[in-house]
């Protein structure tokens, strides 16, 4: 791969034949992931879903796995399939919702499904009898999410009933935090205290699943105490900050670069009209750039965005299209077709971060990396 990148090229790739490409930092990705470990000596499930936070998932998931993560965590069975299909071998957990007809996919492919319903374990129990094996499940328990999760009072019970199963095998216990980024609520604490207590009537009544599990990125920062047998990070991993509120480290780096290439620089005469609607009119000669980057590509259609050239800063101005926008270039006179601009990353002594494209969208930065279309190609190195 060309460029000003130093290490390692895993995946050598041209980006001269590409118009806008990501370049994803794998050795940033190990040493985020190896830092989680060092600061919770814990296991470690990296959560790898939406297509590794955007970041392709299958380069993703063999560095992090190499890094120590002994789990994988996504939302979906489509995801935790493709996973193995690609010869992934470590520990793959779905998060979210398993239809029980995948149940006998699960168990072919040794993927650990979250359960948190009683019907749906009967429906889960009847679609493992159909092949040989059981269903591993970890049990997520509702202590203030209000999202997917058992009653605290209905959990006792359940694991009962499902102990010695023939088709359902509960290996674990988790629950998931809404406010883990704002250290100073009591949210958490709360939670925990709900948490613990089910803990311990369930180990009183020797009925505690093996794993127990509730720590996203937030939590790894913030609560020591929510580490438990295993820690569940998903944006740390990508070296960016679970919230404004909650930075990480300055160890972790990011590893998301973001870029494009001038395809047009032309000077347009005062009163010209750029892109659709006119809403941006040149108010003298203006040197305008066009780069192949639109909303089509997970970039927004609104104003007032910026992209890196030569490393200046410059407007994007007009309306965003699918496929194209245009640059406000005369900031920058050097500027030719051909030349790389930044959409998110470092360029000179520059940069523009998730977190800054994230404020400009009113959004946040998980967003801004999730979604980044699949038709971006991927390129892979390891400084
Ligand atoms: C259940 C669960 N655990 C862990 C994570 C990882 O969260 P984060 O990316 O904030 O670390 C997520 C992500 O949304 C999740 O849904």
């Amino acid at each position: 791969m060309k460029g000003n990148l130093s290490g390692t090229i895993l995946q050598s790739m041209e980006t001269n034949s590409y118009s806008t490409w990501l370049e994803v930092d794998l050795g940033a990705i190990k040493r985020n992931l190896q830092a989680i470990k060092t600061m919770t000596h814990t296991e470690v499930m990296a959560v790898i879903k939406a297509n590794g936070y955007g970041h392709g998932v299958s380069a993703v998931a063999e560095a992090v796995t190499e890094a120590g993560a002994s789990w994988l965590g996504v939302a979906r069975m489509e995801e935790a399939i493709n996973l193995r299909q690609s010869g992934i071998t470590a520990e793959i957990m779905v998060l979210g919702y398993t239809s029980p007809v995948m149940i006998p996919e699960a168990i072919k492919h040794r993927i650990h499904v979250a359960i948190y319903d009683p019907q749906m374990a009967r429906a889960y129990a009847a679609y493992a009898n159909k092949i040989p094996g059981k269903i591993r499940a970890h049990l997520k328990v509702e202590t203030g999410m209000g999202r997917l999760g058992m009653p605290v009072n209905e959990v006792a019970d359940f694991l009962e009933k499902y102990t010695n199963n023939d088709s359902i095998s509960i290996t674990g216990i988790f629950t998931h935090f809404a406010r883990a980024d704002e250290p100073q609520s009591s949210s958490v604490d709360n939670q925990l205290a709900i948490f613990n207590r089910l803990l311990q009537e369930l180990r009183g009544a020797d009925l505690c699943p093996e794993l127990v599990h509730t720590a996203n990125s937030a939590a790894v920062l913030n609560f020591p105490e929510a580490y438990f047998d295993l820690v569940r990070p998903g944006i740390a991993i990508f070296g960016l900050n679970p919230a404004p509120e909650s930075p990480l480290p300055e160890t972790f780096q990011p590893a998301l670069t973001w870029k494009a290439r001038l395809t047009s620089v032309r000077v347009l005469p005062p009163g010209h009209g750029v892109s659709y609607g006119s809403v941006y009119v040149t108010s003298k000669d203006e040197r305008i750039g066009v780069i192949p980057v639109g909303y089509g590509d997970g970039f927004r259609r609104i104003t007032g965005q910026q992209a890196l050239v030569r490393g200046k800063l410059v407007d994007v101005v007009g309306r965003v299209c699918m496929d194209q926008c245009m640059l406000q270039l005369d900031g920058v006179p050097g500027a030719v077709p051909g030349d790389e601009v930044v959409l998110l990353g470092k360029q000179g002594d520059q940069k523009i971060t998730a977190d800054d494209l994230a404020a400009k969208w009113k959004t946040i930065n998980y967003e801004v990396v999730c979604g980044l279309a699949d038709r971006l190609p991927r390129v892979y190195y390891s400084s």
